[in-house]
């Protein structure tokens, strides 16, 4: 949950990296990552994808996000997400990092100009322990253009499957309101401030868990925020990835996605 600002510089280099035509003219290899911050972009496409270990210093095991292909003409990322992380009784409640694919194109742009946010996830999860963690989309907004840090921006998780117990911040002062209607679903809003970033996080977790696939245009989902008053439609999109959060447990995830911001 406290993620994206430190893959913050990584996003914005990589802008100047996609600008060399030649290397998307061939498929890029697969590749693992296993370190802390470590990652990849995706040439001539709009992703990265990111092992963010923010509690590597209360974690025993190892967690590595690895890249495979990209199918479909550049739509959809093949990825999956390595977990083998000990169950320690004091950090059983402290997720160990995020395993993601975030966008690196056509952020930090106002939802009111964004035409839509098409995506599909699908995945599958094996376990050979107990696992605790999600699969969620985990976006950032603020009125302030390409600022993703600061008290005025939002951090908003769409949870599409938890196990293990996992709670949203929030969740002791119980939902503050409810979201019907949307992706085939309603959903409970928590809202807390996440106390590592000082950043406000605006949860919605599902009535009916999604079962390993997910279609929609995520605008919906910002615009439903926006329109219980959480922030105005001029506000900006400056961070957008989808993954998996993790606690602890011996799993594999094993995931699909498209996911883009098309602007009109
Ligand atoms: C897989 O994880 C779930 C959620 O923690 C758990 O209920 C289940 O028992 C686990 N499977 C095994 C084989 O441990």
């Amino acid at each position: 949950m406290v993620h994206l600002p430190r893959a913050l510089a990584t996003l914005a280099l990589s802008t100047s990296v996609l600008a060399f035509p030649s290397l998307s003219s061939r498929a890029q290899a697969a590749s693992q990552h296993c370190g802390k911050s470590d990652n990849v972009i995706l040439q001539g496409t709009p992703w990265i994808v990111y092992n963010m270990l923010y509690n590597a210093n209360l974690m025993v095991g190892t967690q590595c996000t690895n890249f495979d292909q990209v199918t479909g003409g550049n739509k959809e990322v093949l990825w999956n997400s390595v977990t083998d992380i000990q169950y320690v009784e004091s950090t059983n409640n402290v997720p160990k990092g995020y395993s993601f694919v975030g966008l690196t194109e056509n952020l930090a742009t106002q939802l009111s100009t964004i035409t839509s946010i098409p995506s599909t996830y699908s995945w599958t999860r094996t376990n050979t322990t107990a696992f605790k963690g999600n699969v969620c989309f985990d976006f950032i907004i603020n009125d302030i253009k390409d600022d993703s840090t600061s008290s005025s921006a939002r951090e908003l998780m769409l949870w599409l499957q938890y196990e293990g117990g996992q709670l949203p911040i929030g969740w002791t002062d119980g939902a503050i309101s409810t979201v019907n209607d949307l992706f085939g679903t309603s959903w409970k809003l928590y809202q807390g401030v996440n106390e590592g970033t000082g950043i406000t996080v605006i949860t919605l977790m599902p009535e009916t868990q999604f079962a390993g696939t997910f279609t929609g245009d995520l605008k919906d989902w910002l615009l439903a925020l926006s329109k219980l008053g959480h922030f105005p439609e001029s506000t900006y999109v400056n961070v957008g990835n989808a993954g998996t959060e993790f606690f602890y447990g011996n799993a594999v995830l094993k995931a699909q996605l498209g996911l883009q911001i098309t602007l009109g």
